[in-house]
């Protein structure tokens, strides 16, 4: 039998057409197509200005540096996510300080950033993460900036289309970004977007972008080239189409596999708070005996993926660097218990079932 995927991009007729619709115009760099994919990008998330980028990294450096942060700043975030969320932090020099996360939402604790800010008044920024797909505690994280005045950037690379009252992630710090690799909800090969609605941030977000380009052939500031192609811009306007039916679909087999496995107790179910609309970028349990599960999983042709098994506090760089020493004991007990299982739009009954099937057989062995 084959096995069920772990991930499955959902390219369709209308992606290939626009793509050689894209080859066969000669204009295949940064052009028309990435001008629309902008603008509509903006209007679906709720900001006014978006600024495509080649991936997901390059628009968190570049969200950081046109947002002000720079060398000796300090960057309270989370260290339960992808190394690029603290190492876009490093490539500016600034200084990544690790907040603990909640064991329920796997997103930043929003007690222990205001621990961190209580005994620290040097904070200029907080990055959240929304991870998996489910929104960080926004009003919360709000309030604490807005009383200290600091900046609130949101890396929203796994939570295209996720809302937080009603309200698109990425529509509420003072800057976004969203990546587009294929695993996501939505992909463009590889791709990336800072969105905003602070035109400054817009601004300087768009030279960095382009070498620091105020003209053609003038540059008056250090930039780069974190351009992204048309041909990648026109996979994402088709995508953008189609993003609300695949999370539509992730949220109905998150609802099939949350009613499957309810009665497992060695294993903890993902959690959706009334007020979030998880996107479910990834389907995230919590399980004893992980490290057995999976290789039983493994064997039994269903895929997953431990999404992360150290977090960024204990990995060898930021052991290295100093600034592995944060006390963040949950994101630690998450990297021994999280498993993803699959979630994606391509996934059929019969595979959710199978999933169910192969979990009920090992805790019952
Ligand atoms: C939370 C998070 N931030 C940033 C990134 C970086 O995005 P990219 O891989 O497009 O550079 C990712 C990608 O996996 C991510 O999951």
């Amino acid at each position: 039998m084959k096995p069920v995927p772990y991930a499955q991009p959902m390219i369709g007729d209308e992606e290939k057409s626009r793509v050689m619709a894209v080859l066969d115009s000669g204009m295949i760099a940064m052009g028309p197509q990435t001008a629309e994919f902008e603008r509509k990008f903006a209007a679906y998330i709720g900001t006014d200005y978006a600024v495509a980028t080649n991936n997901g990294t390059s628009a968190l450096h570049v969200a950081l540096l046109a947002a002000g942060i720079g060398p000796g700043d300090k960057v309270i975030t989370t260290p339960f996510t992808f190394i690029a969320s603290s190492n876009s932090i490093l490539y500016c020099g600034a200084t990544p300080v690790f907040a603990d996360v909640d064991p329920r939402t796997f997103n930043i604790d929003p007690a222990s950033v205001q621990r961190i800010l209580d005994r620290d008044d040097d904070i200029k920024a907080i990055m959240v993460v929304h991870l998996y797909g489910l929104s960080c505690e926004m009003d919360s994280i709000m309030e604490m900036a807005e009383s200290r005045g600091l900046l609130v950037i949101e890396d929203c690379a796994q939570a295209h289309g996720a809302q937080y009252r009603g309200r698109a992630v990425g529509s509420f710090g003072d800057v976004g970004i969203f990546s587009f690799y294929p695993t996501k909800n939505m992909t463009t090969g590889e791709g990336g977007m800072v969105v905003t609605s602070r035109k400054d941030i817009a601004d300087k977000a768009r030279k960095l972008i382009n070498h620091g380009r105020c003209d053609r052939y003038l540059h008056d500031s250090l930039g780069f080239n974190y351009r992204m192609t048309d041909i990648a811009a026109a996979i994402g306007l088709c995508q953008l189409a189609k993003l609300d039916g695949f999370n539509a679909r992730r949220r109905e087999n998150a609802a099939v596999l949350n009613k499957l496995l309810s009665d497992l107790s060695p294993v903890i179910l993902p959690d959706e708070p009334e007020h979030c609309l998880h996107v479910y970028h990834q389907y995230t349990i919590r399980a004893q005996r992980r490290d057995d599960l999976k290789a039983y999983l493994d064997a039994a042709g269903v895929q997953t993926s431990i999404v992360y098994p150290i977090p960024n506090t204990r990995q060898p760089l930021y052991m290295s660097n100093g600034l592995g020493q944060a006390e963040t004991p949950v994101a630690e007990m998450l990297g021994t218990e999280v498993i993803s299982l699959p979630i994606h739009p391509g996934l059929s009954h019969e595979d959710l079932v199978r999933i169910s099937d192969s979990l009920h057989a090992f805790y019952s062995s």
